[in-house]
């Protein structure tokens, strides 16, 4: 079982297999996109399924696929049933804009998927071509009826409350939750190369003017599992409002969570720019228990918490081999 140096339990495990996106979401990518990495530099699939089947030996039991966007790497499905097969895997998600669900979502369910995450951040079409550079809203809409037609375990909405997100464009994303059995969840922006967080609306923000939108929140039933979002119940809505203070209150006392980045760093914490490279060992012959080894190693050194920006290894009072690895749109959030 893995525990860190301050008793967390690490078992969910997010694997970003792509740092391609088929959008430019404004607060995640340039215009002109990333310099995409080649075929070699990323983990075939075989390698992602190597690193989850060793971690799930170590304890890992929820594992969610994550990019930029999956959906635009060739064969995920394949990767999703293998990783399905590792025993002990009892949750696979996938993270995604929502572009491609349209074809993919029952090859996705047929492949073992539990649940996806759609990302909107808005439900005006013009908005939503403004702050994504691409005409997509009726696609990604298209694809959450998709999934809501397949039987994932859970459909769930995610809309990120960016500086220069208005609050038209969230409440507009939480009406999905009154129309449809979906669980809209907003998430404080977190500022991932140092900006400033003044003009981004903070979750208390978001909460008073939901209550002013769609009437008093009651607490609803917490799922059990993996995240640190705080659900809540309206008038009339038949899925939940999904809070995350990921800024405003720092739950990282209950993290649970280790990132595999597309080009096979094992990362430590969202903020911290260290990992551990684990593409040379899996390409030079290390055995599994070496794997292991450097794992339960690399663990230890999971920063106790961020400060709500990026910080460096030393600010972590944390000194080692650990190396400087890679940030958002190639780790997936
Ligand atoms: N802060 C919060 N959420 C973000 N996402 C992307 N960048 C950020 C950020 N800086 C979200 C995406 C998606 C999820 C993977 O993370 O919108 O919902
Ligand atoms: Fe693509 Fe998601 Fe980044 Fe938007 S936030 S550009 S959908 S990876």
């Amino acid at each position: 079982m893995m525990n860190d140096a301050y008793g967390r339990k690490l078992h969910y495990l997010r694997v970003s297999v792509t740092d391609r996106c088929n959008l430019r979401c404004r607060y995640c990518m340039p215009e002109a996109g990333v310099t995409p990495f080649s075929h070699d530099d990323i983990l075939s699939y075989s390698e992602i399924v190597r690193v989850v089947r060793v971690m799930a030996t170590l304890g890992v039991d929820r594992v969610r696929l994550t990019g930029g966007e999956p959906l635009v790497r060739k064969g995920i499905e394949h990767l999703a049933a293998k990783i399905k097969e590792v025993s002990h895997i009892r949750f696979l998600g996938l993270t995604t804009n929502g572009v491609n669900l349209p074809e993919m979502a029952s090859v996705l369910a047929d492949a073992g998927v539990d649940g996806v995450n759609i990302s909107i951040d808005t439900l005006d079409r013009r908005r939503y071509q403004e702050i994504t550079r691409r005409d997509a809203l009726p696609q990604a809409l298209k694809g959450l009826n998709a999934a809501l037609e397949t039987p994932f375990s859970s459909v769930k909405v995610n809309c990120v409350l960016f500086p220069g997100s208005l609050p038209e464009d969230w409440l507009s994303v939480i009406s999905l939750a009154k129309k449809y059995p979906v669980d809209v969840r907003l998430i404080e922006w977190m500022p991932m190369s140092g900006e400033s967080i003044d003009n981004a609306a903070t979750a208390d923000e978001a909460f008073e003017k939901i209550e002013e939108t769609y009437g008093t929140l009651k607490p609803a039933r917490q799922s059990v599992g993996a995240g640190p979002a705080r659900y809540w119940l309206a008038p009339d809505f038949i899925g939940r409002i999904g809070i995350i203070h990921a800024m405003s209150h720092n739950f990282c006392s209950e993290c649970n969570r280790l990132r595999l980045s597309a080009t096979g760093n094992l990362k430590l914490c969202l903020f911290y720019d260290i990992g551990i490279a684990l593409k040379p060992m899996l390409r030079g012959g290390a055995s599994d228990d070496q794997l292991v080894e450097t794992i339960l190693e690399a663990i230890k050194h999971k920063p106790k918490q961020h400060a709500g920006r990026p910080m460096a290894m030393e600010e972590g009072g944390i000194c080692s081999a650990i190396e400087h690895v890679d940030g958002m749109h190639k780790i997936g959030g």
